[in-house]
C-alpha cells in the first residue's frame, strides 16, 4: 500500500464509519474516562466522528481533539454537539499544542495507526509534554493475536447476507509488526474498498515506550469495567500516569 498516508483510513472511510461500527457502544469507556478526568481538561488522539468524544463533552468534561482526517471530524461537526469541539488537524506523533491536559486518550486501537515504532514513542514524548504533572495517558489496544494469521496473510468473512458480504483480507509482516488490510464491501452489486494499516505493540513494549518517556503505569484492565488483565486477555485498558 505504496499510496497509504496517515489521513488514508479515515478519508476512505468516513462515509460510513458510523454505520460500520453502529455495533460499539462507548458508554463503559465514556465513564471511565470521565472518572479519570474529573474537572481537567481531555484530549482525544486520534478523535474521528467524535465516537466517544462527544457523549464524554455531553457529561461536562472540556474534550480536544486531533486528528488527520478532514472528512472524519466533518461527520463529528454534523451532529448535535460537534461545533463545539477544539480540533486540530495533523498528527499525533508529532503535534504540539499551547493547552496541557489531565487527560489524554486513545481508544479503539487508534495508537497502532502509528505507523513504526519511532512514531510511536514521539507519540508518548509528545502526550507527556502536553500533560500537567501527575497527568495520565489511557490506551485501549488489543492484545496481538498472531494466531490469525496462516504464512503471513488473512481473509475473513465478517458479515454475509443475500446482497451483501463484508470480507477482510490482510497480509502480515511479522519483522515490522505491521498488518496491511483492507475491510471489502460487496453489496447491491458494488464493492468498496476501506485499506487500513497497523504496527501493533505488545502491552510489554508500550509498557517500555512509556518508561523511556516519563510514565510510570498505573493501572492495566482487560476491559473499561475495570475487569482483571490476564494473559487470557485480548485487549486492555492500560493507565499511564506522568512521573
Ligand atoms: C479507528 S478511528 C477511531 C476514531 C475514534 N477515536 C473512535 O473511537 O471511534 C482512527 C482515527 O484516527 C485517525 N488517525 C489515524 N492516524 C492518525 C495520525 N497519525 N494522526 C492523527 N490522526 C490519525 C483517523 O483519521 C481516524 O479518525
Amino acid at each position: 500500500m505504496d499510496r497509504y498516508a496517515k489521513e488514508t483510513y479515515g478519508d476512505r472511510i468516513a462515509g460510513v464509519y458510523d454505520e460500520y461500527h453502529a455495533r460499539l457502544n462507548p458508554a463503559d469507556g465514556v465513564a471511565f474516562l470521565a472518572d479519570l478526568a474529573g474537572a481537567g481538561r481531555v484530549l482525544e488522539l486520534g478523535i474521528g466522528t467524535g465516537r466517544v468524544a462527544l457523549p464524554l463533552a455531553a457529561r461536562g468534561v472540556k474534550v480536544d481533539g486531533i486528528d488527520a482526517s478532514q472528512r472524519m471530524v466533518d461527520q463529528m461537526r454534523a451532529k448535535p454537539g460537534g461545533n463545539g469541539i477544539d480540533v486540530t488537524i495533523g498528527d499525533f506523533s508529532s503535534f504540539a499544542l499551547d493547552d496541557r491536559y489531565a487527560l489524554v486518550y486513545v481508544v479503539f486501537n487508534t495508537f497502532f495507526a502509528l505507523f513504526d515504532q519511532d512514531a510511536q514513542v514521539l507519540c508518548f514524548e509528545r502526550v507527556a509534554t502536553h500533560l500537567e504533572p501527575g497527568g495520565r495517558f489511557v490506551l485501549e489496544c488489543f492484545v496481538p493475536d498472531l494466531a490469525r494469521f496462516d504464512r503471513g496473510q488473512s481473509t475473513t468473512t465478517t458479515q454475509l447476507d443475500v446482497d451483501d458480504v463484508r470480507i477482510d483480507a490482510s497480509l502480515h509482516d511479522a519483522a515490522a509488526q505491521v498488518v496491511r488490510s483492507q475491510h471489502i464491501i460487496i453489496r447491491d452489486g458494488k464493492l468498496e474498498m476501506f485499506p487500513v494499516a497497523l504496527r501493533y505493540a505488545w502491552p510489554s513494549e508500550l509498557d517500555l515506550m512509556a518508561r523511556l518517556t516519563g510514565f510510570e503505569r498505573e493501572a492495566r484492565y482487560a476491559g473499561w469495567n475495570r475487569e482483571p488483565f490476564s494473559s487470557a486477555s485480548v485487549s486492555h485498558v492500560t493507565v499511564y500516569r506522568k512521573s
